[in-house]
């Protein structure tokens, strides 16, 4: 039999379990965010299924405070892999507030997070993709994506009207609040990047002007939406890639947001060619880091010394503990969970709980060393799992590698799999 009084202690010092009030005045029910995880649950013409509400109203049924959707485009013309949905105008709107609702019905806040892919987009998905500027990828990435075109004002200017529309739509059907997908080397941050942005008109040239595009953004998003309505930004702490985006760059940015009322900040890092958000790539984590489980808990300590907006720090959570003392240490005030909640739906109730889930989030692979590097797995082997939730069946923590791979093979096709196998987020 457990003691009593250890147990009552132990309750309460559980952080997680604390409300978190916005500055909006909106209170979120405990520290617990589910982060972005794509679904890749559209109809093939980018439409909302019935399947996402389903699979919110599992994680919602969790106790989780927070649910930020995958993300989700605000162009048609402009997908970041196949599956995404598109918001462009209401005649999702029933389907939208059937997700909406099935996702706050036990009090947790969910927020859609709005994205446009730039040039992070695999060929043959869009007739072509823009970029600040026409800068190349990698070169052992050239075979899977095209040198996108450099975007004219004019492109911008609709680029950002469109982010916020969709905030609107997004708020009439019933969303809590939006997040601007501003990390993982999309649009905005190829914007905020010197390598990926090397305009010389009012979008580029100095860390000043190649923030203007997120700022913008922001304001048009605000303006749509009105001054009560959170919107809440994705945000990398470094792109970790030789000439992009620095953290110091990285604080200014959120310095400017925060001045401008960005009501929550995430932060995470990494790119495409960089893809560091899952504790992948060159820039893994160094061992203190993943000894204190997140990877990204240094910069939001320097965050936190620089601005008094909430602060959400993803990437690397595992435990109860982990994400206690990330919260006793006071860089944080929200924890971020993406691959957990893949595996194990239910977390959240364990994790209140002061207990951790039953599973542990595993390196997956395939055993064959050449499909392994392409870092393909770990994305694909997720949306399965997402997928089996959302057609109410449990995930597969097990499933091994080989047979998600073979099975998503089987069911996209090899041509599908392709276009999707170097998405890192
Ligand atoms: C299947 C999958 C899809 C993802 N999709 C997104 C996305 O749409 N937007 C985003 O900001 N991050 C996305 N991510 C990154 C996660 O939000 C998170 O930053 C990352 O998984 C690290 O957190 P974790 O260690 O808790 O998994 C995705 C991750 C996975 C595994």
């Amino acid at each position: 039999m457990g003691d009593p009084m250890a147990d009552a202690a132990s309750t309460r010092a559980n952080l997680l379990a604390q409300p978190l009030q916005l500055p909006n005045g909106s209170v979120l029910k405990n520290r617990l965010a589910k982060s972005a995880m794509s679904e890749a649950l559209g109809s093939y013409d980018n439409h909302v299924t019935p399947q996402l509400p389903r699979l919110y109203g599992r994680w919602a049924a969790s106790g989780i405070g927070l649910l930020i959707t995958g993300n989700v485009m605000i162009d048609r013309r402009a997908l970041g892999e196949p599956g995404n949905i598109a918001l462009e105008d209401e005649s999702d709107l029933p389907l939208l507030q059937e997700w909406a609702q099935a996702a706050t019905a036990q009090g947790a806040q969910i927020w859609m997070q709005l994205n446009h892919p730039g040039k992070q987009s695999p060929k043959g998905l869009n007739r072509y993709n823009l970029s600040p500027s026409a800068i190349p990828f990698r070169k052992d990435l050239t075979a899977f994506f095209d040198t996108p075109r450099e975007a004219t004002p004019a492109q911008i200017e609709d680029i950002i009207a469109r982010f916020g529309h969709a905030a609107a739509i997004a708020r009439k059907a019933g969303f809590s609040g939006v997040q601007i997908h501003g990390a993982h080397g999309y649009l905005v941050s190829q914007f905020l990047s010197p390598h990926h942005n090397q305009r010389s008109d009012e979008w580029g040239g100095s860390a000043e002007k190649r923030r203007r595009f997120v700022l913008a953004v922001f304001a048009e998003i605000r303006r749509q939406v009105g001054a009560g309505f959170p919107v809440g930004i994705k945000l990398n702490s470094a792109d970790f890639q030789r000439g992009g985006f620095t953290e110091e760059e990285s604080v200014a940015t959120i310095q400017a947001l925060a001045q401008a009322g960005i009501d929550l900040v995430e932060i995470s890092g990494g790119t495409y060619e960089t893809p560091v958000m899952t504790g992948a790539g060159d820039g893994k984590p160094a061992a203190s880091t993943a000894a204190r489980e997140a990877y990204f808990l240094e910069f939001a300590e320097k965050v936190r010394a620089a601005v008094a907006t909430p602060l959400m720090v993803t990437g690397g959570f595992r435990s109860c503990d982990g994400m206690n003392a990330a919260l006793r240490s006071g860089a944080l005030d929200l924890v971020g969970l993406g691959r957990l909640l893949a595996l194990d739906p239910d977390a959240p109730a364990s994790l209140l709980r002061g207990a951790d889930s039953r599973y542990h989030v595993r390196p997956i692979s395939t055993g064959i060393k050449a499909v392994d590097r392409m870092a393909l797995m770990e994305v694909s082997w997720y949306t399965r799992q997402l997928k089996r939730i959302a057609n109410g069946h449990e995930p597969k923590p097990n499933e091994s590698g080989l047979f998600a791979l073979l099975g998503t093979m089987a069911a996209s096709g090899w041509g599908t799999f392709r276009t999707r196998r170097l998405r890192a987020s």
